[in-house]
């Protein structure tokens, strides 16, 4: 049985996420996989901050501890921001280390360049947890693409602003109770300007765009319209005559290859697929060639949620034990 050591980069939400799902599943992973997981080292900003117990895992503030151990495998990356995120995981990369990101901000700017290098160096680079929190679409999109051809998608991606739209509708609290309350659960990012501004939003349909059109359309020709502009009036009026507020992210494709896209506030009605999507769920409208209309649900934020499409990306690179096969 060989022992897998990884790192974590940051310990807020996610990171601690990665951590508490890996000794959570110890056995199981043990069991699945032949591997011993050893969580080697986690990087944040202040060592000096009170944190969960992590026995056998040293904090560090210094990136060079982790990139320097010739032992470590894997690496978490949880910070935040594009910088110092990208360096990290590109050192990270060129020292044959394996890389699993949350980081959206980074990977829908430079996500395409770690991809081309991760491949060049013959190491993985994984990103499910950027876009749709739990819900796997980077991993359904990429079993579609060898048979089928992606023309739109679209859906909620902010579960910050799902689930601001949910409390003011069904509780009628205010916009910024509602925000305090995604702020208390990790929903929303440290600075949530981004989340109910719809930038997070367009950043995962960047994502997706790359991976399922292979390109993104300038960034300057997508509008951005967050949820900050409707009130908790408009909700009120708007499930008077039955509709919802939805923060939809879209984009499409069209048969010369040309990319439009468009990120802010819908109000829909009770016959679309969008409209039961509450809380801090997303879900995600694939349109394809042969398969027709797929749509993916769940929960779109948070620390298990988050924590666990990684340990989810982390059991594809190291993959599972053969299975005995029993002849009789
Ligand atoms: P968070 O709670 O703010 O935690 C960030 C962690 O990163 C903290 O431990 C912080 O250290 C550390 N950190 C930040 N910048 C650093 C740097 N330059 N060097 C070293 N450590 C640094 O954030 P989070 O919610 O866990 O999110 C982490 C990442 O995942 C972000 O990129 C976010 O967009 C993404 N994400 C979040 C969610 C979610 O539901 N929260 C879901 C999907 C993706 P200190 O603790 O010392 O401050
Ligand atoms: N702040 C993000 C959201 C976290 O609310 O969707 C998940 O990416």
């Amino acid at each position: 049985m060989s022992s897998i050591k990884v790192a974590i980069l940051g310990f807020g939400t996610v990171g601690e996420g990665i951590y508490r799902i890996l000794n959570e599943r110890k056995e199981d992973i043990q069991q699945e996989t032949g591997h011993t997981i050893d969580i080697v080292s986690i990087l944040v900003r202040d060592t000096s901050k009170e944190r969960l117990a992590t026995p056998e895992t040293k904090f560090t503030d210094d990136v060079q501890e982790i990139l320097s151990n010739p032992a470590i495998d894997v690496i978490f990356e949880a910070i935040v921001g594009e910088e110092p995120a990208f360096r990290y995981l590109t050192e990270a990369i060129d020292k044959g280390i394996h890389v699993i990101t949350a980081n959206k901000t980074m990977f829908a700017k430079r996500g395409q360049e770690l991809a081309r290098h991760a491949e060049s160096r013959d190491v993985q680079a994984r990103y499910e947890a950027t876009t749709a929190g739990g819900v796997p679409i980077i991993r359904t999109i990429t079993s579609l693409l060898p048979a089928d051809r992606v023309r739109r998608i679209r859906g909620i991606l902010n579960g910050t602003s799902n689930f601001i739209l949910t409390k003011m509708r069904e509780e009628e609290v205010s916009f910024e109770v509602a925000l305090k309350e995604a702020q208390a659960l990790g929903y929303a990012e440290a600075d949530p300007t981004d989340d109910i501004g719809g930038k997070d939003a367009f950043r995962k349909l960047m994502i997706l765009s790359g991976l399922a059109f292979g390109s993104q359309p300038d960034w300057q020709d997508v509008p951005i319209v967050g949820i900050d502009e409707v009130t908790i009036e408009g909700v009120k009026d708007a499930a008077a005559g039955n509709l919802r507020y939805r923060h939809v992210a879209d984009i499409i494709v069209d048969d010369s290859g040309m990319l439009s896209g468009s990120v802010g506030p819908v109000l829909i009605g009770a016959d679309h697929p969008l409209y039961s999507v509450d809380g801090v769920d997303n879900a995600i409208i694939v349109d394809t060639d042969h398969l027709g209309s797929l749509t993916l649900i769940g929960p779109g934020a948070g620390m298990y949620p988050t924590g666990s499409a990684m340990v989810g990306d982390f059991l594809q690179i190291i993959g599972k034990r053969q299975a005995v096969v029993v002849t009789s």
